[in-house]
């Protein structure tokens, strides 16, 4: 039996719950959750399963070791006893990323000069060559997490962040991160038993998410870019039985809808989800969200309403007013979940959430907010709930 490694996987605030589920369900073991990420254990299969699979991780760090130091000396010490080039070539490339706290380091970036000097002169003595820095593309990304006198030493077996899943051809100028939206449809508990709208849909992050989850595409199919790909200890085998673990489904009962009101945008939509291979599952057509009415009730509807901040909006708590109406009027049966950052604004729906979360879009904290839609008004749905 393999030897049970120490894994964290990073995320966003709010997410950890989903993300801890998430690998759980995937095999990991001793899941638990810490602030913006999980820490959980399985073996080297369950590393390349976590990359490919989580659509909540943003990085899955690998432990290599930990260690407590009084001194920049002692720090150097156990930096240099680590076997680096386990994982570093001697012409690779590699860079070394700190956070630090409470700790005889004043900033991380001496903290990382140090470490990246040991791995280097490790080097150095073993093979008479060092590896060179490249803080952008390198191929072996060490992380090292250090609170007061202790260090944890990873490798970053992601390299770029997990939300680029490579399905984006274009950006929308103010998109949903991949793993909010894909943690908002694992919250919502949507598991594409009905259709799927986003009626403010951008560049359609939330439809292709919804339609990788009901389609049960890896979050990774997309991508071909993964940090350990460049390791020297790489598993092509391993990696490729675990890709084949994928059951993706050929088709499913349902519809996806993305529309938006501004056909720039549509462009957009329509590019990625050519990208996903996804044109035969996603209607994309421009409409008024105001005047959008669903094929078949019960839906979900997901949506990410403009917020002021990086797209303008004439009258921000009318707009949010409207969306309240819509929802009601047009949206009776279905259940429908909306993500802003306006606060304030999204008081003015005037619907009583039956589900609220915070969630992070990147630095922009959000209210996540659930409804379900009914005719009438909520005392008679709840009584009628009830009787039925
Ligand atoms: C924050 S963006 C959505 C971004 C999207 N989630 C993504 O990841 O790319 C909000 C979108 O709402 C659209 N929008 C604004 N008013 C609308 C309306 N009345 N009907 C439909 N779409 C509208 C904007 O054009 C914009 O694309």
């Amino acid at each position: 039996m393999e030897e049970t490694q120490h894994f964290v996987a990073k995320t966003f605030a709010g997410i950890e719950p989903v993300l801890a589920d998430e690998l759980a369900r995937l095999g990991a073991r001793n899941c638990r959750i810490m602030s913006r990420a999980v820490a959980f254990e399985g073996d080297m299969d369950m590393m390349y399963r976590a990359n490919y699979f989580c659509r909540c991780a943003l990085r899955i760090l690998w432990r290599q070791k930990t260690f407590k130091f009084q001194n920049n000396r002692q720090y150097y010490e156990q930096i240099f006893d680590f076997p680096a080039e386990k994982f570093l070539r001697r012409d690779g490339t590699m860079a070394v990323h700190t956070t630090c706290a409470d700790s005889i380091f004043k900033t991380p970036l001496y903290a990382s000069v140090l470490a990246k000097d040991a791995i280097c002169d490790r080097f150095r003595d073993l093979y008479d060559e060092r590896p060179d820095v490249d803080r952008e593309n390198p191929d072996v990304q060490f992380h090292l997490h250090i609170y007061k006198d202790e260090a944890q030493l990873f490798v970053d077996s992601s390299g770029e962040s997990l939300h680029k899943r490579g399905y984006k051809v274009r950006n929308h100028p103010a998109p949903i991160n991949e793993v909010v939206a894909a943690a908002m449809i694992a919250m919502s508990k949507w598991h594409g038993e009905c259709d799927f709208i986003d009626p403010m849909c951008g560049g359609a992050t939330l439809p292709i998410e919804a339609a990788m989850t009901a389609l049960n595409i890896p979050a990774g199919f997309y991508r071909r870019e993964y940090g350990f790909l460049h390791w020297k200890n790489f598993d092509p085998e391993s990696w490729n039985r675990i890709r084949k673990e994928a059951r993706i489904a050929e088709d499913v009962a349902i519809n996806f809808y993305a529309s938006d009101i501004n056909p720039r945008f549509l462009d957009i939509a329509r590019e990625n989800i050519r990208r996903a291979r996804l044109e035969d599952f996603i209607t994309v057509e421009k409409y008024d969200a105001f005047r959008f009415k669903p094929q078949r009730v019960p839906a979900l509807v997901m949506m990410n309403p403009p917020y002021g901040e990086r797209l303008e909006l004439e009258d921000t708590e009318a707009f949010y007013g409207n969306i309240g109406r819509a929802l009601k009027y047009n949206f009776s049966g279905c259940r429908a979940f909306v993500i802003s950052s306006d606060l304030q604004a999204l008081k003015r729906v005037g619907l009583k959430p039956s589900t609220k979360a915070t969630l992070y879009n990147g630095q922009l904290e959000c209210r996540f907010l659930g409804y379900e839609l009914f005719e009438g008004d909520r005392k008679h749905h709840i009584i009628n709930k009830k009787q039925s």
